[in-house]
C-alpha cells in the first residue's frame, strides 16, 4: 500500500491517468452525490433547480412540438431533468452509471406517475441507432472523458440519433481555470464524502496547458486502503469544440455561453453547443 501511495505521489499525474476506483459508483461518494444532486440551492452534482427549469424551457423551445418526441438523457443523475423533460412531453430515456441515483430516479418516476424509462449503464456503450430527437449531455460531462472515450461518445449520438435531431451540451471554457487553482491541500477526517472510515485526503489540482486540461486528484489514504481518482477537464474553446463534434459527422452547430440559451460572449465559465444531425 505504501508503495501505491508513493506511486500516486510521486510525480505529476500523466495525461488521463485513470482513477483506481468508481468516482459516480462508489457506496459511499454517491450517497454525498444524491443528497447533492437534490439539493435544490447547492451548485455541486448538479446546477441549482432554478438553472436547471430555465435550462428545460430554452431547450423545449427549440421544438414547434415536444409532445412524443424522444430524448435521451446521457448523465441523468437522478432525474432532475428527466423529469422536468416528462412534463414537457417529451419521452424520456435517461443513462446514468450511478446505481443510487438511477434507483432514486426509477422510485421518484413511479410515485410520480411518470413514464420515464432509466437505464443503469456506462453511456459509452449506447449502441442506438435512429432513434432520439434530442440527446442531452449537460453539466460539462464532456470533458470530464479522454480525447478517445469523446470521440466514442460523440460517433455514438451521432448514430442514435434521427436525421434532423439535436445534440445538446456544454462544456467548460478557460475562464473556469481560475476556479481550480493548481495546489495540495490535505486534511483527516473519521469519515465523510471520500470513505466511510477513518481517512486523509491528500487533494492536488494540476494543469496541463499543453492540451488545455486540468486535473483534481484526490488520494484517499485509511487503515486497510488507498485510492487514487483522478478527476480530469478539458477546457473548450468554439474551435476545439466545433471541431470534436464536427469530427462525429454534425455540420451545424450553435454555440451559446450555456444551456440556458445565454448569448455567447468570452466571459462565461462554459460553453454549450447545440448540434444538428
Ligand atoms: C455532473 S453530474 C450531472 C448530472 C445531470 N446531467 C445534471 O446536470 O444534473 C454527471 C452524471 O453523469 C453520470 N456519468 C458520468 N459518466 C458516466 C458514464 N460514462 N456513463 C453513465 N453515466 C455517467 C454520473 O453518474 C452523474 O450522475
Amino acid at each position: 500500500m505504501y508503495k501505491n501511495i508513493l506511486n500516486y505521489l510521486k510525480d505529476k499525474p500523466q495525461l488521463y491517468e485513470p482513477s483506481t476506483a468508481p468516482f459516480w459508483d462508489d457506496e459511499n461518494i454517491s450517497k454525498y452525490m444524491l443528497d447533492a444532486h437534490l439539493n435544490p440551492s447547492v451548485e455541486a452534482a448538479s446546477r441549482q433547480l432554478n438553472f436547471i427549469k430555465n435550462s428545460v424551457e430554452w431547450i423545449s423551445s427549440m421544438f414547434k412540438q415536444t409532445s412524443g418526441k424522444k430524448l435521451l438523457d446521457l448523465g441523468c443523475g437522478p432525474g432532475i431533468y428527466a423529469e422536468l423533460f416528462s412534463e414537457m412531453g417529451f419521452q424520456v430515456t435517461g443513462i446514468d452509471f450511478s446505481k443510487r441515483s438511477i434507483e432514486y430516479a426509477i422510485t421518484n418516476a413511479n410515485l410520480n406517475g411518470k413514464n420515464i424509462d432509466y437505464i443503469y449503464k456506462n453511456y459509452l456503450d449506447i449502441e442506438y441507432h435512429n432513434e432520439f430527437d434530442l440527446i442531452t449531455l449537460i453539466y460539462c460531462d464532456l470533458g470530464v472523458l479522454s480525447p478517445k472515450e469523446r470521440r466514442v461518445i460523440l460517433d455514438r449520438i451521432m448514430n442514435a440519433l434521427k436525421q434532423d435531431g439535436i445534440l445538446i451540451l456544454d462544456g467548460f471554457t478557460k475562464n473556469q481555470l481560475s476556479d481550480v487553482p493548481e495546489k495540495q491541500d490535505l486534511y483527516y477526517a473519521d469519515a465523510g464524502f471520500w470513505c466511510s472510515k477513518p481517512h486523509v485526503c491528500i487533494q492536488r489540482n494540476y494543469h496541463y496547458i499543453e492540451t488545455k486540461s486540468y486535473l483534481e486528484q484526490y488520494v484517499i489514504i485509511s487503515e486497510d486502503n488507498c485510492d487514487c481518482y483522478n478527476i480530469w477537464n478539458q477546457l473548450f474553446t468554439i474551435k476545439s469544440l466545433s471541431d470534436e463534434i464536427k469530427s462525429a459527422g454534425f455540420e451545424k452547430i450553435t454555440f451559446y455561453d450555456d444551456v440556458c440559451g445565454k448569448k455567447l460572449s468570452d466571459k462565461s465559465k462554459t460553453i454549450c453547443a447545440v448540434a444538428q444531425k
